[in-house]
């Protein structure tokens, strides 16, 4: 017999023109799901997930994909390892059970940042997760604002068309509606912040920056400004992740010793471990925000906006 927790989550069918959509995400994601859904205007369907008693996860879907477009939602955070494998079971069945093309949106995409054999003998999780995602049918790969350091674009690793979105534009606007900032430096915490921080400029037509970073231990960094001179101003500093905090409070002492007036703090992935988010505050900044990539107290800005047009553009 079957025992353990039930989860229901919302399976939207979208109808465009003459094709349909089915929009899809496992019990992590249900909160994502559902956003789109409402932008996209559809009616909602449902997907069971459960674990039999051995820990085993057992998943089924409840709607007719038959012929259909899939978009599947699957933000892996947290626990990313049970996560990409809810993933693995979900697009195989879907493509078992006749789905026409299955669409993965991945909002956090864990492992990213392991895309280097930094020590001999070490995996490169990047592209063993990469692989597996492809070999489970997914026809198309959707990220927002992917860890892509040494490996510059997702194309490099992917064989499937990837596209990579970024939530830069929707978090400037939200920082713009707060008003706090006047003609405010946006600052990249690290050189490969630069993408992150010019995209948040150009959104509120102000100048931008990057420190350069040095990373010392797994929540440990040193960082150096570069040539920009905060003194007087009002900052914005983005990253894509916040995970132990280590990186923003440095940039924030920089800051500080610069001169700084307000400064915000603002980043597409809150993954924020155990401290980061009091570690920041000790620093006193104005506020401290995400996106809902991963749910957390301060996922602000949805990306609901940013997959619904994709899933419009891609399944019209
Ligand atoms: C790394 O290069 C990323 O862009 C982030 O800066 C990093 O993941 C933040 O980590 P933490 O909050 O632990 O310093």
């Amino acid at each position: 017999m079957l025992r353990g927790k039930f989860y229901f989550v919302i399976l939207p069918v979208v109808t465009l023109g003459v094709c349909s959509v089915i929009v899809i995400g496992g019990p992590t994601s249900e909160a994502l799901v559902s956003k789109v859904a409402s932008d996209l205007g559809v009616e909602a369907g449902k997907l069971e997930v459960r674990r039999f008693p051995d820990g085993e996860k057992y998943l089924r879907v409840l709607s007719d994909v038959h012929g259909q477009d899939v978009a599947v939602i699957q933000s892996i955070h947290h626990t990313p390892d049970e996560l990409l494998f809810e993933y693995l079971l979900l697009a195989d069945t879907l493509k078992d059970l006749g789905a026409k093309r299955v669409s993965a949106f991945i909002p956090y995409f864990a492992y990213a940042r392991q895309d280097e054999r930094f020590k001999p003998g070490e995996v490169l999780s990047f592209k063993t997760v990469c692989k597996l995602i492809e070999s489970v049918g997914t026809d198309e790969i959707y990220t927002i604002d992917m860890h892509q350091h040494r490996v510059v674009r997702s194309s490099d690793v992917f064989r499937i068309p990837s596209h990579n979105l970024s939530a830069m534009p929707l978090i400037a606007d939200y920082i713009q509606k707060l008003g706090k900032l006047r003609n405010p430096l946006v600052i990249g915490p690290d050189a490969e912040a630069e993408q992150w921080a010019e995209l948040a400029a150009e959104r509120l037509h102000t100048d931008y920056d990057v420190f350069l970073k040095t990373r010392l231990g797994d929540a440990k960094v040193e960082i150096r400004p570069r040539k920009s001179d905060a003194n007087g101003r009002d900052v914005l500093i983005v990253d894509d992740i916040i995970s132990t905090g280590g990186t923003i409070v440095e940039a924030v002492k920089i800051l500080r010793e610069q001169g700084a007036k307000r400064i915000q703090v603002a980043c597409t992935h809150p993954i924020l471990a155990p401290g980061a988010l009091e570690r920041i505050r000790e620093v006193r900044v104005e506020d401290v925000i995400g996106t809902d990539t991963v749910p957390s107290p301060i996922s602000v800005v949805t990306v609901a906006p940013l997959i619904a047009d994709e899933v419009r553009k891609s399944h019209n």
